[in-house]
């Protein structure tokens, strides 16, 4: 009888985790076009050890970013060359199919979501997004990325998979949410590489590249400071041990930088 009344409530706080795959991760910055499939799959086969529903957002990287700024497309909406919105647009599909096909092999169930699916214009479409949690909990792991966007008027912009991030967590209050990068967290100085455990008030690195056209790392933590202020605990981690992301997960010995959300599931 008391299993059947606590059932509903564990439904409850398996909300979900979003990971952010970073596309200094997942992709080599510094050269254009070049994924890191060798960190992808590592980074694969880590996650399953996951029980809980989790959907994964991957970035452009050396991917759209590089195209992104050959065509100089931003994150405003313009009228952009056509062929660089055909060009950004492939290119995040390639290391879209890459990632799943990593997953895949890592014995995952990568379900494709494009942000097309759940995003209209510049505004979240709350009515799909509320279904992710429910495909999560089947066991399929949604992927989506950062995209170049229709955004009507001729315009197309370039959205992040943090804004993503940022869009999700609004309305599906997660209890986690991870920023997977190929540094160990926020610096405090970029020069001595000191870790910030924790972070209670904005501050700014200068961790980025140039080949970056949604803000890099700044924006991140923009990004996740609102998140945090929203209920959710945010992490940021090294992907290139990901063992990391699962002892953040596992709330077991967790190296990075956490914002703590004010929500009473957060660790
Ligand atoms: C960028 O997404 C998407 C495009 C350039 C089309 P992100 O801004 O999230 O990518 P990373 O993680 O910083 O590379």
């Amino acid at each position: 009888m008391l299993g059947y009344f606590l059932k509903p409530t564990i439904a409850l706080l398996k909300i979900m985790i979003l990971l952010k795959l970073g596309g200094s991760v997942i992709t080599n910055k510094q050269k254009p076009l070049t994924p890191n499939v060798s960190a992808i799959k590592q980074i694969a086969s880590h996650l399953r050890k996951i029980k809980e529903p989790y959907m994964i957002v991957h970035g452009g990287g050396s991917f759209g970013h590089y195209w992104s700024v050959k065509y100089d497309m931003h994150t405003k909406p313009e009228k952009y060359s056509t062929k660089g919105v055909s060009v950004v647009k492939n290119s995040m599909v390639e290391l879209n199919r890459l990632v799943l096909q990593s997953f895949f092999q890592a014995n995952l169930k990568p379900y494709c979501l494009p942000p097309t699916d759940f995003i209209f214009g510049n505004k979240p479409i709350i009515k799909k997004i509320k279904e992710i949690p429910k495909i999560a909990n089947t066991g399929l792991v949604p992927i989506s990325y950062g995209d170049v966007m229709w955004f009507g008027k001729n315009k197309f912009y370039i959205l992040s998979g943090d804004r993503i991030i940022g869009m999700l967590t609004k309305i599906l209050k997660p209890r986690l949410a991870i920023f997977v990068t190929n540094v160990d967290g926020v610096y405090s100085d970029i020069k001595t590489k000191k870790l910030i455990r924790e972070m209670t008030t904005e501050r700014p690195t200068t961790t980025d590249v140039k080949m970056d056209v949604t803000g890099g790392m700044n924006r991140k933590i923009k990004e996740a400071m609102s998140m945090s202020k929203n209920g959710t605990s945010v992490f940021f981690v090294n992907g290139r041990i990901p063992q990391r992301i699962v002892n953040a997960i596992n709330g077991k010995g967790f190296e990075g930088t956490i914002i703590r959300g004010n929500k009473v599931w957060n660790i």
